[in-house]
C-alpha cells in the first residue's frame, strides 16, 4: 500500500517541488492550499509533470479546522504530514505581527490538534534558519540557542516548541527542518518560484534583471565584514530541498519510539551577493546590471549553517551547484516571465 502523505501549503514554491518528488516515489498526496501566495496551476504542471493522478486537492485554509478535517477525510487514512501552509516575509510580519502569529502558530495548533483527532502523528515542519537570530559564530549547529529578532522568526520558534511539547507528551515523530535560502526550480522549467509583485529575495529578482522586467539589481550594503563587504547566505537548490523532505519523511516512518528531530538543511557554503550575480552571469552569459544602496533592515551580514547532522542521520546533502541553480531558476524564468498568470 503506498503511504499517503498530507502536504499543507503544497502549491507554493517549496510545496510544489516536494510534492513532485514524492509523486515520482509512489505516494500518494493530499494538498491543502489557500492560494494565498500560490497558484492551481502550479499542482496542475506537477501532474503533468509526474504523469500521476495520485493527488487529491483541497481548498482551504490551515486555521479551518473543517478545511483540514475534510483534507484528512478525502480519501484513505493519512500516514504522515509536511506542513508549509504560512507566511513568510519578515518586514510584512514586523508591519503586521498578528497575521503572522495566527497563520503561522495557531494554522500549526489547528493542524496538529487535527493530527492527534486522526492519530496521524507523524510530522515534517518548515522552520528557518532565521530562528538563529544574528548570530557571531559561525558555522550554524542545531544545539546553538535560537535567538529569534522577528515575528516571522518568533513564531516558527515557538511552533517547534509546541511540536517539542507533543512529542514529550505523546507518541509523535516530528522533525523540524531548518531551511537556509532555496533557490532555482525544476529543470523543466515547469514549476518555479512566482513571487506577487516586485520580489523581496535575491534570487528572483536577478532572474527578472535578466529578463529585462527589472531594469537593475540594488544591492543591499556593501560594508559587510564579509570577503567582498556583500551580505552571505547559504543558497541551495530547491530540488535539494524536496529531497531533503523525502528523506525525512521516510526517516520518520521508520522511527520506533517518539521522536524529535531538529536539522539544518543547507549547503554548508555561503555565497555573498556578488558571487551570486557572478556566477548566474557565467552560468546564463547575461549580464546583471546592479548598484550599491544602502543595507536592508534587519538583514544580518552572514548565514552559514552546518548541515552535517542531516547527512549523519538521513544520508542527505546538497547535490546541485550554484551554476545549476542559475541555470533552472533562469529556465523557469524565461519560460514564465509572469510566473503562472498569464497577464501581468
Ligand atoms: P510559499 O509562499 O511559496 O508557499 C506557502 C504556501 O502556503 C502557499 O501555497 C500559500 O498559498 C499557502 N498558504 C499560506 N497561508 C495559508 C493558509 N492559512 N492556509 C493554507 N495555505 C496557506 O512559500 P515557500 O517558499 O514555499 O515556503 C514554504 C514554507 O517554508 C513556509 O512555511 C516558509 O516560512 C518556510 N521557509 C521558506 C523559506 C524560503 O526561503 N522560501 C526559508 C525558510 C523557511
Ligand atoms: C529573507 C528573509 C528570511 C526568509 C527568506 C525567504 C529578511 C531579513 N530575511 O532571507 O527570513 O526566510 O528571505 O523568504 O528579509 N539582497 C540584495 N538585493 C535584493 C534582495 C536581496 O542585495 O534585491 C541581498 C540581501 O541583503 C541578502 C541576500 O541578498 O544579503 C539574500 O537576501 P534574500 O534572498 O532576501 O534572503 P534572506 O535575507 O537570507
Amino acid at each position: 500500500m503506498p503511504r499517503r502523505v498530507l502536504i499543507t501549503g503544497g502549491a507554493g514554491f517549496i510545496g510544489s517541488h516536494t510534492a513532485l518528488v514524492l509523486l515520482e516515489q509512489g505516494y500518494e498526496l493530499v494538498v491543502l492550499d489557500n492560494f494565498d501566495n500560490s497558484s492551481p496551476e502550479a499542482l496542475e504542471r506537477v501532474k503533468e509533470l509526474t504523469g500521476s493522478n495520485s493527488l487529491d486537492f483541497v481548498e482551504g485554509d490551515v486555521r479551518d479546522l473543517d478545511a483540514v478535517n475534510r483534507a484528512f477525510d478525502c480519501g484513505g487514512p493519512i500516514d504522515g504530514v509536511i506542513h508549509f501552509a504560512g507566511l513568510k516575509a519578515v518586514g510584512e510580519s514586523v508591519a503586521d505581527p498578528l497575521r503572522y502569529w495566527d497563520v503561522n502558530l495557531n494554522g500549526s495548533r489547528v493542524l496538529a490538534a487535527a493530527m492527534e483527532q486522526h492519530q496521524c502523528r507523524t510530522l515534517v515542519f518548515s522552520s528557518t534558519s532565521t530562528v538563529y537570530g544574528e548570530p557571531e559564530v559561525f558555522p550554524l549547529h542545531e544545539q546553538m540557542p535560537t535567538a529569534p529578532v522577528h515575528p516571522y522568526a518568533q513564531t516558527k520558534c515557538a511552533v517547534e516548541q509546541m511540536l517539542g511539547a507533543l512529542c514529550r507528551s505523546r507518541d509523535w515523530r516530528v522533525a523540524c527542518l531548518r531551511y537556509f535560502n532555496p533557490v532555482g526550480a525544476h529543470p523543466s522549467g515547469r514549476i518555479g518560484e512566482d513571487p506577487l509583485g516586485i520580489p523581496n529575495n535575491l534570487f528572483p529578482f536577478i532572474t527578472q534583471v535578466a529578463s529585462g522586467r527589472r531594469d537593475k539589481l540594488r544591492i543591499f550594503g556593501q560594508d559587510y565584514p564579509t570577503h567582498d563587504g556583500t551580505g552571505i547566505r547559504d543558497y541551495l537548490h530547491v530540488m535539494d530541498l524536496a529531497e531533503a523532505h523525502s528523506v525525512t519523511l521516510g526517516h520518520l516512518f521508520q522511527a520506533t519510539a517518539p521522536h524529535q528531530l531538529t536539522l539544518n538543511i543547507g549547503t554548508g557554503y555561503g555565497l555573498s551577493v556578488l558571487d551570486v550575480v557572478h556566477g548566474f552571469e557565467q552560468a546564463t552569459g547575461l549580464p546583471i546590471a546592479y548598484e550599491f544602496v544602502e543595507r536592508r533592515p534587519g538583514d544580518v551580514p552572514k548565514l552559514e549553517g552546518c548541515p552535517q547532522k542531516a547527512k549523519d542521520i538521513l544520508g542527505w546533502s546538497a547535490q546541485r551547484d550554484l551554476a545549476q541553480m542559475c541555470r533552472d531558476g533562469w529556465a523557469w524564468q524565461q519560460a514564465n516571465p509572469m510566473g503562472y498568470r498569464t497577464n501581468p
